[in-house]
């Protein structure tokens, strides 16, 4: 065994020769990490899309038409105009109300207000769907919001009138 004294740099090049494949298997590290990230990343979102297929194919099919059920609201003669009558569509749970605008137009819509679900009601006097619960107004024609908390559209259901009946005959997905 050689007691061979260490040059002036001797210790510092060892250290530095560790310190220099620490650092290139840390590079491996996150480039295999990177790599494996961005693999998860793109099997997450392939798998997302295959489930949510028959949904996208469904709501094409459909063509933004969610439901179609023919459901009798009431007698046209019963609702003069300037007035609204409630009643449930598509479901029993779902509340929905019919307006017979001033200038004589049919209008529906599910009831629920869109900020936080309270009843919404015609408001003659202004001519608008009013929720009473933090003054949120709707559009009558359209069911839009036009002042207060809520963002959203009120759900469209399309009314057809038959032989003095209206009918309500579908509702129309109007956002996401
Ligand atoms: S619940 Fe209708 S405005 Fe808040």
């Amino acid at each position: 065994m050689s007691d061979k004294k260490l040059g002036r740099n001797q210790k510092d090049t060892n250290d530095d020769m560790i310190h220099l494949v620490d650092n290139l298997n840390r590079d491996d590290d996150v480039k295999y990490n990177r790599r494996a990230f961005l693999k998860s990343a793109v099997g997450a979102s392939v798998a997302l899309g295959v489930a949510t297929l028959p949904i996208s194919i469904k709501a094409m099919l459909n063509n933004g038409q969610e439901d179609s059920a023919k459901v009798e609201i009431a007698k046209l003669s019963d609702v003069k105009r300037g007035n609204a009558i409630n009643f449930n569509y598509p479901t029993a749970e779902e509340p929905a109300i019919l307006v017979h605008t001033k200038d004589g137009e049919l209008k529906a819509y599910n009831n629920k207000c869109t900020h936080l679900q309270c009843p919404v009601f015609y408001e003659s006097e202004q001519d608008v769907l009013l929720c009473p619960c933090h003054k949120g107004y709707f559009d009558v024609k359209s069911g839009h919001p036009i002042a207060g908390p809520p963002q959203r559209e009120l759900p469209l259901i399309e009314v057809k009138v038959i032989n003095d009946t209206v009918y309500a005959v579908g509702r129309k997905i109007r956002h996401g």
